[in-house]
Order: C-alpha cells, then sequence, then structure tokens
C-alpha cells in the first residue's frame, strides 16, 4: 500500500503540475490517512486552477477526516451555494451532521445527495441513519414490502418483488453477433471464458484450475454490459445481473443472506453467468465508520466466489467496473477475479453497428453512416446515443415549426457529434496515471498498449 503512495509520490515530484495525477494522488494520500500531504497536494492544485470543485470538495474532506468539522461545514456549504447540484458536497455535509450529532440534517443532506446521483448510495449510512429510526424493523429482502409512503424507504431501495426478491434469470437472445466489431474482446472471452468452459476436462488435464472470475473494465458505456450478456447468449447460458448497489443498499444485516441467494440462484440455473455490475462499490472508503459493515460483506462475496460456501460448478462469475483503482487486491487473487479483460470504447465496425441500431426507428434520408464513424472517434456507445438525441430534438423543433415531419439528416447527426465531448477521454486521463505509476503486476498494460505507450 505505502509503495504505491511511494510511487505516486515520486510520480507527482516528477510532473508537479499534473492535476489528474495530483488528485489521485491526494486521493491516495486521504486513504492513507496522510492528511498533510491530500492537502498540499489539493491546495497545488487549486494554484493552478483556483476554480477546481474537486479539490476544494478534497480539502473539505481534509478537515472532516482530521476533525476539523466547523470549518469542514463552511467550506462543505459554499460548495453546495455555488452549486446545488454538487452531490458528492452534500454527501460530505451530511457526514459531517452525523459527526455534529444531528440525524435528522444528515439524513436530509443524504437524500438530497443520492437524488442527485444515485451511485452514491451508501447502506452502511442508510443503517447508521436508521438506528434512530426505532420504529422501524429490519426487513429481510424476501419479506413484505415496508408499509410506509416515507422518503427513507424510497431511498432505502425497495426489496425487489417478484421471484421472491430475487432478480431475473435471463436467457439472452442477444450472441456475439449481436455486438459490432470488438473482434479482440471476443476472441479473449472465447480464451479465458468460453474454451475453458467447454473443454473442462482437457484443461484440468492440464492443470489448470477452473472456476474464478472474469473481470471487465473500461471507459463507462463502451460494452461492458453487452459483451457479458452477449456471452451468457453465445454459451446459452443463464445470465443473473446483481447491480452491488442492490446487495449494499438491502437492510446491512441480511447483505450477507442476499449475496448466497444470488449465488444459490445460479447454481441452481447453471450453466449460469453471475453478472455483478460496479463491482468497485464494494470499495466504497473503508477508512470511515462503515468500515465493518463492508467488510462483512466483502468477506462473504470473496468466500462465495472462492467456493468455499458452495459449489461454483458450471457457474461464471463475470464483473465489471469503470473504476478498477478502486477495487481492493484482496479481489484479485488467484480463484476470484484473476482474469481481466479490458474493453475499450467501441472501435469503426463497433460504432457502425450501433450508429445503425440507432438509425434503426429514425426518419432518417440517406443516412451516410461511415461519415458519421469517422467523425466520432473516442466516443462511448452512450456517447453514440446521445448524438441521436441532439440531432432528433432540433429535427423536431424543425417539425414543429414547419408542422409536418422533417426527416433527420447526416448533417444533423455531424453537428451534433461536434457538440459531444467524448466521455471515454476523461476516463483515460484518469486510467493513464494509474498505468503510468500503480500498474500493480501489469493490470494496466491493455491501457497503455492502447494509448499507444507500450
Ligand atoms: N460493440 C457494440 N455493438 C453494439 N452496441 C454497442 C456496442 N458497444 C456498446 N453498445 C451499446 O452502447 C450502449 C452502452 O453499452 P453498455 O451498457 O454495454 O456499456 P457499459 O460498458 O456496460 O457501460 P457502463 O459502464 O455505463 O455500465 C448500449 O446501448 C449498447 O447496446
Ligand atoms: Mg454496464
Amino acid at each position: 500500500m505505502t509503495s504505491r503512495l511511494q510511487s505516486l509520490r515520486e510520480a507527482v515530484a516528477v510532473s508537479p503540475q499534473n492535476i489528474p495525477l495530483l488528485l489521485i494522488f491526494a486521493q491516495v494520500c486521504l486513504d492513507e490517512l496522510a492528511f498533510g500531504e491530500a492537502r498540499a497536494a489539493f491546495d497545488r492544485i487549486l494554484q493552478s486552477d483556483p476554480a477546481h470543485v474537486g479539490a476544494k470538495l478534497g480539502i473539505a474532506r481534509v478537515l472532516y477526516l482530521s476533525g476539523n468539522t466547523s470549518e469542514a461545514v463552511v467550506r462543505a456549504e459554499a460548495l453546495t451555494s455555488a452549486d446545488p447540484g454538487f452531490a458528492e458536497a452534500w454527501m460530505l455535509l451530511s457526514r459531517l451532521a452525523v459527526a455534529e450529532g444531528d440525524r435528522t440534517l444528515a439524513t436530509h443532506y443524504y437524500q438530497k445527495a443520492v437524488k442527485l446521483n444515485s451511485s452514491l448510495i451508501d447502506s452502511a449510512i442508510e443503517l447508521d441513519l436508521q438506528i434512530d429510526q426505532v420504529a422501524k424493523p429490519a426487513v429481510p429482502p424476501s419479506g413484505p414490502a415496508p408499509d410506509t409512503d416515507s422518503e427513507t424507504w424510497e431511498f432505502l431501495g425497495q426489496p425487489e418483488k417478484g421471484n421472491e426478491g430475487l432478480p431475473d434469470v435471463l436467457k439472452p437472445e442477444v450472441s456475439f453477433a449481436n455486438v459490432g466489431g470488438m473482434e479482440r474482446i471476443k476472441e479473449e472471452i472465447r480464451m479465458k471464458i468460453i474454451y475453458p468452459l467447454q473443454n473442462r476436462a482437457l484443461f484440468q488435464a492440464y492443470g489448470k484450475k477452473l472456476g474464478g472470475g472474469v473481470l471487465l473494465y473500461g471507459p463507462p458505456g463502451c460494452g461492458k454490459t453487452l459483451i457479458s450478456k452477449a456471452t451468457a447468449g453465445e454459451i446459452k447460458a443463464s445470465f443473473i445481473s446483481i447491480g452491488i448497489h442492490q446487495i449494499l443498499d438491502m437492510y446491512l444485516g441480511s447483505s450477507e443472506k442476499n449475496l448466497h441467494r444470488y449465488f444459490q440462484l445460479a447454481r441452481e440455473n447453471a450453466p449460469a453467468i453471475l453478472f455483478f455490475d460496479e463491482v468497485d462499490a464494494l470499495a466504497a472508503d473503508r477508512k470511515d465508520f462503515r468500515e465493518s459493515a463492508i467488510r462483512t460483506v466483502i468477506n462473504q462475496f470473496l468466500a462465495e466466489m472462492d467456493g468455499s460456501i458452495g459449489s461454483n460448478q458450471g457457474i461464471l462469475i463475470l464483473g465489471a467496473t469503470n473504476a478498477p483503482w478502486h477495487l481492493d487486491a484482496a479481489f484479485r487473487r488467484p480463484g476470484r477475479f484473476d482474469r481481466i479483460i479490458f474493453v475499450p470504447p467501441p472501435d469503426e465496425t463497433a460504432r457502425e453497428a450501433i450508429l445503425e441500431i440507432h438509425a434503426r426507428d429514425k426518419p432518417l434520408q440517406r443516412f451516410d453512416v461511415k461519415a458519421l464513424v469517422k467523425r466520432t472517434k473516442e466516443f462511448s456507445g452512450a456517447d453514440l446515443q446521445a448524438i441521436f438525441d441532439i440531432a432528433t430534438e432540433r429535427a423536431l423543433s424543425r417539425a414543429m415549426k414547419e408542422g409536418r415531419v422533417v426527416p433527420l439528416t447526416t448533417e444533423d447527426l455531424l453537428q451534433a457529434s461536434k457538440v459531444i465531448k467524448p466521455s471515454t477521454r476523461a476516463w483515460f486521463e484518469s486510467a493513464k496515471n494509474y498505468a503510468l505509476y500503480a500498474n500493480q503486476g501489469g493490470f494496466y498494460d491493455d491501457v497503455l498498449s492502447f494509448l499507444g505507450i507500450r
């Protein structure tokens, strides 16, 4: 752990003005409780970019973690009044309110934060805030839906209905044929997942251990979910998708039980792919009061994966994440997520496939998909969708003026593509720093070769 801090420290010494690097460094300092260094790094960011809200929030966090609550409150409040949509700042205010013993206010802030950004949902905080709500019994997820309309239940997440609280078991109709391009990934999945599964005996004869999980990582919106589903379709396996937040959202006491039921469900429906989305959520700040609660869930998860609780014959565990750097190293040990696949932004063939899918149900005139493909390098699947959204809006306003259906043109789409910043770029900025300065055991080699650095 400290070696990572050390290599980041050296990297910062070499490029002291690299803001994304400073941000990572400061975050790691915070994780390692090196508050002084974290503070200095955030200050340095603000020197070159005085408006950097990430750094401002960072300083407020440092103050909070080092016990300087009142100054932290002042700074966090300044951030939310400048930008009421700043979810992370509301979240910090919530924690600060807990620190000051005001749980009602903490609940209020927490609700604001998760309403703005649902990925901030945190079952441990919810559990903690709930402690005071004596009237509410912990209901196991399979039990009846809580009979209340209070907002609190809303953000706790309702237990799933149907299938006795368990997620759906799908038999995906999509296969690799429905995934455009991405030939290298398909080949990797065949080698790492499909062939071993189809040639169990052969693999065992060579002493290859089966089981364990495969981790897909890469920028958001680039096909991790799609390719996982298609993998299930390809081998005619059941597909069970579980958001980690779904597990953590439940009343914490039963998180472990839920997790076990998910694995059991997969075992009953073997061959099955058990897909864990956003696995990085399991690695949420472990340094604060939630540590023990999350730890228990993580340990349970690892034990289920290892097969030490039940046999994992015929079940395949896939995990997906946009933030692999948040994932605990414990997850990557043999028998766990020991095979890693990088899912890059869609290549030209994939972009063409994605664009054709979006074009299908639109009034389009002479659609030159190739022209659009050329102009959308670095775009994610989600970005491509956004192009259609923007262009459609424009065509619609024209249509309303003219009072008739006006077809969408390639030109509209090209125009729209200019206003969208490809979202994968920001991801690569972070990933590059991790790859260069915290490339644990070559984890990020594929990112480096994608960037042409190696
Ligand atoms: N190669 C591809 N062929 C066809 N469609 C694709 C391809 N890649 C991505 N898409 C489409 O782009 C969209 C985003 O893909 P998907 O949801 O699988 O991304 P993701 O990596 O799981 O994103 P996130 O990290 O946000 O969960 C989907 O609508 C998907 O169908
Ligand atoms: Mg996804």
